[in-house]
């Protein structure tokens, strides 16, 4: 079970991501509040956050049950990078990054100008975006997992 949830999560890092951009290319687009914030618009903000949503659920079942809960309880988080990072770094960003998805998502709702609701969605989902790029285990990196499930690093 644990490595069917862990190849979800490593999936659903590309729909994370894919919706992320377009996020932030409606912002940028509506920005100078010269377009209506659409249907079509929230939707995508909508999406990105039920993504983050089952992404920080899938995050928190392995996060137990890959032993990170016992590494950052027993007192080794610090020991390696590697445990710093899944026992600390990527849980603490992804969880930083999720919480701003929901902001953009609630400034989406908000009774505000179009062109704020364009920016907000914008500034949060950008500063999201980068935080999720930083604290991915992408190859290359010490923490490396692969693209995709199956895939070697
Ligand atoms: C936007 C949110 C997130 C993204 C894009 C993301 C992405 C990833 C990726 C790509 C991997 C590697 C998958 C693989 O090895 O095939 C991973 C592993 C992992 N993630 Fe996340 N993650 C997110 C949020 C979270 C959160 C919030 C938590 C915990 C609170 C979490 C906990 C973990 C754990 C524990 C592993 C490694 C499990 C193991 O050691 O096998 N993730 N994540």
């Amino acid at each position: 079970m644990q490595k069917g949830l862990l190849d979800l999560h490593n999936v659903m890092r590309w729909l994370i991501l894919l919706f992320a951009l377009l996020a932030i290319i409606k912002g940028i687009g509506g920005m100078n509040g010269k377009k209506a914030f659409a249907k079509g618009d929230k939707r995508i903000a909508l999406f990105l956050m039920i993504c983050c949503d089952i992404q920080l659920l899938l995050g928190l079942v392995l996060y137990v049950l890959a032993g990170w809960w016992s590494v950052l309880t027993g007192g080794s988080a610090m020991a390696s990078n590697y445990n710093r990072f899944f026992a600390v770094e990527h849980a603490v960003g992804m969880l930083v990054a999720i919480i701003l998805v929901h902001l953009g998502y609630s400034a989406t709702k908000k009774n505000i100008p179009d062109g704020s609701k364009f920016k907000r969605l914008f500034w949060f989902t950008l500063i999201a975006m980068i935080i999720i790029l930083a604290t991915i285990p992408w190859p290359g990196r010490e923490v490396a997992r692969p693209l995709f499930p199956g895939m070697s690093v």
